[in-house]
């Protein structure tokens, strides 16, 4: 039985928090650790020069993003981790696309279509006034991240399926052009995938600027949770676990017995001051082993960077060969042989 290969890209332009943590790091560490997967994990830097033009921004967060996954213990003899600019073929790859995905098939996707809804109720009469072409075309440079490794599942949040059936389009195309070279690939999104609500209640998220840092220092992290929204009842009074944002992270991380017992101490009327302590303690005490390892990590980058360079290298092992043989279907090479 040949491996399923699973492919996921991480945009370097923030720094992980724990909303990414349970909803997407924790599942792909732990399928890292799987044999019978073939996991390509990768930053994504190109992608983040779509939304961010602060060039330490994007370097900072590649270091930060790349740090947490192996402090988590990510298995780098299984998994392939690298970045997406150490493996030029994906550049050279998105040219190929480029050149059969209709451009109608670009209008459509959501990103687009919602910075030109934007530009139209302010009244703009430019529909496209600041649309940059990465930002247009990004579907593009996601299909050739994805087809390179013909990736068979690909792990995403809701938000990115619409780019998934986009690659699947526009492998479709390509192979009925040039023949089968690329595996049509399968969006996996996991209902159960825990999302987590931010410090304002609303879901945690680097663009409502209501995130909690996975490897914030103690501190910071007491004092991040205690900040954390919650409604005016005093203690002592029956509270409603699953509207709580402090219920929620907490039922992220603990084990179910735990979280039972913690569903009764609501009924009862624990007080926010003393849930928001137990939610810190608990959190607080999970991590630390992980941020300690980070924080080591950050501490020597030259460690990280050739963890990186490793698994370009393994990257590029399927990237230029499958590149080559790209080429000559398409009709790029020598003219003699
Ligand atoms: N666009 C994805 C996001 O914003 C990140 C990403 C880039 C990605 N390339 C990918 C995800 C390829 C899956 C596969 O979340």
């Amino acid at each position: 039985m040949t491996k399923a290969t699973v492919l996921t890209g991480i945009t370097t332009t923030g720094t992980p928090h724990l909303g990414n943590y349970v909803g997407a790091i924790r599942p792909a560490i732990s399928a890292s650790k799987d044999p019978n997967v073939s996991p390509f994990y990768f930053l994504a830097d190109y992608h983040a020069l779509i939304k961010c033009q602060e060039p330490e921004r994007v370097r900072q967060s590649s270091l930060e993003i790349a740090a947490t996954w192996l402090a988590l213990g990510l298995d780098t003899s299984n998994a392939v981790f690298y970045r997406q600019s150490d493996v030029p073929e994906i550049m050279e790859l998105t040219w190929l696309l480029t050149c059969v995905t209709s451009k109608g098939l670009m209008n459509r996707a959501h990103a687009y279509k919602a910075a030109v809804a934007e530009n139209e109720q302010s009244g703009e009469n430019d529909p496209d006034k600041g649309i940059t072409m990465g930002l247009f075309s990004y579907p593009i440079l996601m299909a050739a991240d994805i087809l390179m490794f013909n990736a068979h599942k690909v792990p995403v949040g809701k938000d990115q399926i619409q780019h998934i059936e986009m690659a699947r389009d526009i492998a479709g195309r390509f192979n009925h052009i040039y023949g089968e070279h690329f595996v049509i690939p399968e969006a996996v999104t996991s209902e159960n995938a825990a999302t987590l609500a931010g410090m304002d209640g609303r879901k945690m998220s680097k663009s409502y600027n209501n995130t909690i840092p996975l490897f914030e220092p103690e501190k910071k992290l007491k004092k991040l949770i205690n900040k954390i929204k919650t409604n005016s009842l005093e203690p002592g009074e029956p509270k409603d676990p699953d509207t709580c944002t402090l219920f929620g992270i907490y039922q992220a991380f603990a084990t179910a017995p735990e979280v039972a017992e913690i569903r009764q101490r609501y009924a009862e009327g624990i007080g926010w001051g003393e849930m928001k302590s137990v939610l810190f303690e608990y959190i607080n005490e999970h991590i630390a082993p992980s941020r300690e390892r980070y924080e080591a990590l950050l501490q020597a980058p030259h460690h990280i960077e050739e963890q990186l360079q490793e698994g370009a290298e393994k990257a590029r092992a399927v990237s230029v060969p499958f590149m080559k043989e790209l080429r000559k279907a398409v009709g790029i090479s020598k003219i003699t042989a």
